[in-house]
Formats: structure tokens, sequence, C-alpha cells
């Protein structure tokens, strides 16, 4: 697709922020064009490593409470297995453990499920919401 004169001159050098850029156009071409540069602009933005939210990680943990014990307490179920202490623990260990068992690069049979359920942001909260417990 040519881009028209006055829309490429607009991208080159552009500093303004990406919203203002995608609102002032109004010929249909131009619409057209901006609307595929901000979808292609988009996933790019969304690749930063999420970041860990305690609060947003509240609505979470019920599923891991069962086993990790309530909070900063070493559980004792299910029996048959040591239940690692995970609150407290270092943020990032929390994180790329999860990670681990979701990629299958470390496997255990309730926490390679568990974590298969997680979203990147979930992951990122709940190491947040455990590295915080004391
Ligand atoms: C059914 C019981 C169970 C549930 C529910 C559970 N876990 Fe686990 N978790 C375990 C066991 C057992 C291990 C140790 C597995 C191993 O040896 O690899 C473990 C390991 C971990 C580890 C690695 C700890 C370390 O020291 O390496 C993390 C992190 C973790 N769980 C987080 C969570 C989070 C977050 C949740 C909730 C989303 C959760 N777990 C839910 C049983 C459970």
């Amino acid at each position: 697709m040519k881009f028209p004169n006055m829309l490429q001159s607009q991208f080159v050098g552009a500093t303004t922020p990406r919203a203002s850029l995608c609102a002032p156009f109004s010929s249909k071409l131009a619409k057209l064009a901006l609307a595929a540069a901000c979808t292609v602009a988009l996933p790019v933005l969304a690749a930063d490593p999420p970041k860990g939210n305690i609060e947003a990680a509240k609505a979470k943990v019920s599923m891991c409470i069962g086993c990790h014990g309530i909070p900063g307490y070493r559980a004792s179920f299910p029996e048959i297995y040591s239940v690692p202490k995970i609150a407290g623990q270092n943020e990032k260990y929390i994180q790329a453990s999860l990670r681990a068992y979701a990629t299958g690069e470390r496997t255990h049979p309730t926490m390679d499920a568990i974590s298969k359920s997680l979203s990147e942001q979930d992951m990122a909260d709940l190491a947040a919401y455990y590295s915080n417990l004391k």
C-alpha cells in the first residue's frame, strides 16, 4: 500500500504519543493506514513483561491457599507431597517457577495444571503477592 505523502511525513520523525497520532485523520485511506499501523504497534507494547499487582492477586490466591497454606504458613496438604513455602520467596523466583511449570521445563502434576491455567499477568500478580508475605 502506498501512503499519501502527507501521512508519511506525519510518521517520519513523529514523536507525538500514539493515541493522538491515531486520532486526527479523516480521509478513508488515511484511516485504514493508521488502523493498520496502530494494530501492528500494539503487540509490541504488550510485549513488556507484566508488572505484578498485589491487590489483583488477592482474587487469585484462593487456588493456591489449599496447598501453600494460609498466608505465611507451610501447609501439610496433600500429605504425600512436601509443599514448599512460597511466602516471602523472591518475586522473580516465584514467577520463574510458575513459568517453568507452565512450559514443562519443570514438572509436578498439580503445579503443571495450575500454572497452565495462569496468564503471564496472573503469574506476575501472584509472585508479587507471595513475595510480599512474611
Ligand atoms: C494441589 C496442591 C497445590 C496447589 C493448589 C498449588 N500448589 Fe504450588 N506447589 C505444590 C507442590 C507439591 C509444589 C512442589 C512441586 C515440586 O516439587 O516441583 C509446589 C511448588 C510451587 C512453587 C515452586 C516453589 C519452589 O520453592 O520452587 C511455586 C512458586 C508455587 N507452587 C506456586 C503456586 C501458586 C502461585 C499457586 C496458586 C496459583 C499454587 N502453587 C497452587 C502444590 C500446590
